[in-house]
């Protein structure tokens, strides 16, 4: 940390443009980095020691051996990091602060992008060669203690940037697109939490049930391979063409049962609005309802969401993903 104060590390979210759920079954999704972020602050303190803030859930870690439960994904990138580097970073004096444009938990990789965010300022801050494969891979190892079995998509994208075409493999296959269209989002909350375990679980339900899902996975797949070519087109890609396929990708999932009033109260208000397409993103039930922006009615569906009070956030595409600024 030679002659810097403060070492500041933001790492974007992300959000599922295309393809959820049909990815569990092996078919490809679209995601997107968000130019949304979780900014970790690494700066010096006077005492030893290693202090950890997060204003997000309001906790502060300070005994290494007590863990905050939003803290164990840390952890476990500081024992790996002081294992690969022979080094004690419990004994220096450490002070780092997490703040989020997004609440925690929200289903737009927040849990992702911390654990990107404090690699890439704590490799920084002790002066450590790395690439971004490196800060990827601790980043993995922290989702896994969030999240077990995760695929791997929220770090990979928080890390790169860009657009990524998933597809869930035993070694998944990942394709980025450093130069995606110049495309607006706006991501509105149901305010209803989301549960993605009982949502897959239920499509689950549904498939065994009815085998005609596999048609609808099957179209779903198509979705997703038609809407990665417009995208490949970078800035002559089709944005009413992507918006039709959005509406089109929400249809199937409202197929599999993962929509709700409330998701379609906002699909079609931001369709009654103008937006080039709307539709379910992640899990669904609750969560975010996702809509492309068309430039010119930003200003009045902005008005439109404030006076039904929704939350939301506007966003464009990260292109760059992790970024790292020295203040002095
Ligand atoms: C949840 O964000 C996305 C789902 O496709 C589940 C998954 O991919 O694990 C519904």
């Amino acid at each position: 940390m030679r002659g810097t104060n403060m070492i500041v590390a933001k790492a974007p979210a992300k959000v599922i443009l295309f393809g959820e759920h049909a990815v569990v079954y092996g078919y490809p999704s679209i995601a997107s980095a968000l130019d949304l972020y979780v900014k970790v602050n690494i700066s010096k303190r006077k005492e030893n020691g290693l202090v950890v803030k997060s204003n997000q859930y309001n906790i502060i870690w300070d005994n290494p051996k007590k863990v905050p439960e939003p803290f164990k994904p840390l952890r476990r990138i500081i024992d790996l990091i002081s294992k690969d580097y022979d080094v004690n970073i419990y004994a220096k004096n450490v002070y780092v602060e997490i703040n989020s444009d997004l609440p925690p938990g929200c289903g737009l990789g927040t849990s992702a992008a911390c654990s990107v965010a404090f690699t890439a300022a704590l490799l920084e801050h002790l002066d450590f060669q790395y690439e971004k494969e490196k800060i990827n891979y601790y980043a993995f190892e922290g989702e896994k203690v969030s999240h077990g079995t995760p695929s791997g998509i929220d770090n990979t994208i928080s890390t790169y940037g860009g657009l990524l075409l998933y597809v869930k493999k035993d070694k998944p296959v990942i394709q980025s697109l450093e130069n995606p269209p110049n495309l607006v989002f706006v991501l509105i909350d149901t305010g209803i939490p989301r549960n993605t375990k009982q949502a897959v679980l239920s499509v689950a339900k549904l498939f065994k049930k009815h085998s005609i899902i596999g048609s609808v996975m099957d179209v779903i797949g198509d979705i997703v391979n038609t809407a990665w070519t417009e995208f490949q087109k970078g800035e002559n890609a089709d944005v009413q063409t992507i918006g039709e396929l959005m509406n089109i990708n929400h249809g199937l999932l409202s197929a599999l049962g993962v929509s709700s009033a409330k998701i379609e109260e906002i699909v079609y208000l931001l369709r009654k609005k103008g937006v080039y397409g709307a539709k379910l993103t992640g899990a669904g039930i609750g969560g975010y309802v996702l809509g492309l922006l068309r430039k010119e009615i930003t200003d009045r569906l902005e008005k439109t969401l404030r006076t039904h009070g929704y939350k939301y956030f506007i966003s464009r595409i990260n292109r760059k993903g992790i970024s790292i600024e020295h203040i002095r």
